[in-house]
């Protein structure tokens, strides 16, 4: 297959860059700086790319490179930092440069050669830069600069070494993808001809090879990473494989139900499918529990013996899957195998099960690749776009005691909310949404009567990442026929509100 490896040099848009190159369908993947120069011959890339990175080439701890990697013949593209590397190996220099660039930079492109052919003799770039290459090495020529910094991109194709001191990966750098595009195609050779059905294929076959005639036991939660992984191995061996789905009474309404029309015995795929109902032994421990992070660990941990006790009823099994994805992958260190997720429906698990080796079919795949190979494998949309849903369920959108009537409360809030919210078409743009129920009641009036019930919190949120959010400015028709509805529809709320707090200072989740 060909590769093209980025080596990351700790840049914060190594990810991206990965991704930008499987945009141009070739196969990506991303390595530390600490991978040996035998281990990248073994992968026999069809080029590389040195990414950015936070340190100055001249300071001694800075992360550096073999510069026979450099002799190779194999293409390689440095990026900001990785382009003062490369000079710095090939005895360029580079210096703090007089004025630094942030942000939106002009940069003339002096000669149009392999990286920017067909690309503008001027763009607007994004520039993050401190240091900048002052004298380029011997047999490169200088071939874009800026207004402060005289190499601002830099080759020498007989070597086929380009390198640009700006960022074509990020949006704000004009024509950026064409570049990248550029070094894929016209310097690296690449057919661009890796897709995700041939990822799957592929994954398909191996995992057929690789597990042959074992064992396989997978915890299913009915979220896109579980869902896309068990179809993979239902594809790959079929009923070797078991799936475990604890309902612990805590999920969205029908959500049990709809799991188990998928993956269960009348559904379309060929696995064993286990559907724990542990609804009333989890409404047991967490009678009269207030505290939220005890309300979590119950959770956990009812969750992991619930399994355990699954497993044993298996026995001993061959493999265990995670549904682990690359940004796990990538953010839990590179080259150690992934940390498992501190989500309570896996974490721990290993430790129950009697199995000899973990797969993770995903572990090379972006998010939204993942959703894409979901989709090629047939499996429903409203899976595979789900939001995320957190572990602990709807015990963390309870505020204060779960009991089952609260439970049937938010799930009819949160099921109107849901239809009202994909009505308005509003669904593919929110980061996530949700109903909620607030420990609060207070007095209305219905028809002639004073009531005493909850208040509902209707929560929906914009973010990129999870780390911060800011809430939806949702439009007023929809919030009032939402309100209208709850009130009117489900029995014990006669109060809605709606949460307008960013995040920092609160969180996505109420608890
Ligand atoms: P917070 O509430 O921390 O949530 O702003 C950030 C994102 O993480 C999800 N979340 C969880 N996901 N297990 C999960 O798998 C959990 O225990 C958990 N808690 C929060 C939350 O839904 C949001 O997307």
């Amino acid at each position: 297959m060909e590769t093209v490896i980025v080596l990351d040099f700790g840049g914060q848009y190594n990810q991206l860059i990965a991704r930008r190159v499987r945009e141009c369908n070739v196969y990506c993947e991303v390595k530390p700086y600490t991978t040996t120069l035998e281990e990248m011959k073994a992968v026999n890339p069809k080029g590389i790319i040195f990414t950015g990175g936070p340190n100055s080439v001249y300071e001694g701890t800075s992360p550096h490179y073999d510069s026979k990697i450099l002799e190779l013949g194999i293409p390689v593209l440095g990026i900001c930092y990785g382009s003062q590397l490369m000079a710095y190996m090939l005895g360029g220099k580079v210096k703090s440069a007089p004025v630094s660039e942030y942000g939106h930079t002009e940069v003339m492109i002096d000669k149009h050669d392999a990286i920017f052919t067909g690309v503008s003799d001027k763009l607007v770039c994004w520039m993050s830069h401190t240091d900048y290459i002052e004298t380029v090495p011997e047999g490169f020529s200088v071939t874009a600069h800026t207004k402060n910094c005289p190499a601002a991109a830099m080759s020498c194709p007989d070597r086929k070494l380009f390198a640009t001191q700006f960022h074509p990966e990020v949006v704000h750098t004009q024509e950026g993808i064409r570049m990248l595009q550029n070094f894929v195609y016209k310097v690296c050779g690449c057919s661009g001809d890796w897709k995700m059905d041939s990822f799957a294929e592929t994954a398909i076959q191996s995992l057929r090879e690789k597990i042959d005639k074992g064992k396989v036991l997978c915890a299913l939660s009915g979220g896109v990473d579980s869902s896309v992984a068990a179809v993979m191995l239902s594809k790959a061996i079929g009923k070797q494989l078991t799936c475990v789905f604890v309902d612990h009474g805590l999920l969205r309404k029908n959500e049990g139900d709809e799991v188990e029309a998928v993956f269960g015995p009348n559904g379309p795929y060929e696995l064993n499918f286990i559907r724990v109902n542990a609804q009333q032994r989890y409404y047991d421990k967490l009678k009269g529990v207030v505290e939220p992070e005890e309300k979590r660990k119950i959770i956990g941990k009812e969750f992991i013996q619930v399994f355990e006790e699954e497993a044993k009823k298996i026995g001993a099994v061959d493999f265990l899957v995670q549904g682990t994805i690359y940004p796990d992958v990538i953010e839990s260190g590179l080259g150690q195998s992934a940390v498992i997720k501190s989500h309570h429906n896996v974490g721990g698990l290993p430790e129950v099960v009697d199995f000899k080796e973990i797969i993770e079919p995903l572990r090379m795949l972006f998010k939204d690749e993942v959703r894409r190979v979901g989709l090629e494998l047939g499996i429903p949309e409203y899976l595979v776009y789900r939001q995320p849903f957190p572990g602990p369920g709807l015990g963390i959108r309870i505020i204060g005691e779960i009991t089952e009537e609260k439970v049937r409360i938010v799930q009819e809030a949160d099921a109107i909310y849901r239809e009202e919210i994909a009505k308005a078409g509003l669904d593919s743009e929110l980061g996530q949404y949700f109903a909620a129920l607030t420990n609060m009641r207070s007095v209305g009036v219905m028809g002639d009567f004073r009531t005493y019930d909850y208040a509902v919190a209707l929560r929906a949120v914009n973010t990129s990442d999870f780390m911060t959010a800011e809430a939806a400015q949702l439009p007023w028709e929809v919030l009032f026929k939402v309100t209208n509805r709850i009130v009117n529809e489900v029995k014990g709320v006669n109060r809605v509100v709606y949460d307008c707090t960013g995040k920092p200072p609160g969180t996505i989740e109420f608890e």
